[in-house]
């Protein structure tokens, strides 16, 4: 993933845990990279690391740093990097999610290799969508379930985020049910 991912996952440690725990998960990832360039394209591998150990040494389950770090790439990485292009996906919860499929496209002309996520949203009620989500990518649902909270919270709107049915090499799509 693009280098941005990793230093997101690295400026929320040191907000949250010290530079001293930043120090050890990176050791212990065997990391030999000091400073992330965003806009290089990195191995997967690295990131999934990254998150391992940021488990092993916070004493934390993958679910829950992979919950974490989805608020914080909405509420803070995003918010404070990419805001315009926030701003014009969407001013509304209900809004953005409506156009949520189109947003990566808009990421792609900033980062022409990027290998992002596909999403299709489907209206339920008035206040409920379905997120179909799609990846080539393994394990990273709780992840989602972090940004649409963090989309929440980013509108003050407060919303619930259920899971629907689990991803396998049989089904790589899973459905994320939003009640606001
Ligand atoms: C302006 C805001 C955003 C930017 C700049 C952005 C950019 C990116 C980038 C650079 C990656 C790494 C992909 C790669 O390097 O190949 C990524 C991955 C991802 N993005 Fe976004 N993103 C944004 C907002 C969102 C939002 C709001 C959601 C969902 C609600 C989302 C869902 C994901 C997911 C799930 C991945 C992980 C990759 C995967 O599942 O395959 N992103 N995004």
């Amino acid at each position: 993933m693009y280098g941005l991912v990793n230093q997101a996952v690295e400026g929320l440690v040191r907000r949250d845990f010290g530079d001293a725990a930043w120090e050890q998960i990176k050791a212990d990832a065997n990391l030999d990279v000091d400073v992330f360039i965003s806009n290089e394209s990195y191995d997967d591998s690295l990131t999934y690391k990254l998150v391992a150990s940021a488990t092993k040494v916070l004493g934390v389950d993958a679910t829950t740093v992979l919950t974490v770090f989805g608020r914080y790439w909405v509420l803070t990485t995003a918010r404070e990097s990419y805001g315009e292009l926030l701003m014009a996906t969407g001013r509304s919860l209900p809004d953005f999610l409506h156009n949520l499929p189109n947003l990566h496209s808009r990421v792609t002309l900033l980062y022409r290799r990027l290998r992002p996520p596909i999403f299709r949203v489907e209206q339920i009620g008035d206040s409920k969508v379905h997120v179909h989500y799609q990846s080539h990518r393994a394990g990273l649902e709780a992840f989602v379930v972090g940004l649409l909270e963090g989309l929440g919270q980013l509108f003050e709107t407060p919303c619930a985020v259920r899971q629907l049915g689990e991803r396998d090499e049989q089904n790589p799509a899973c459905t994320f049910e939003v009640t606001w």
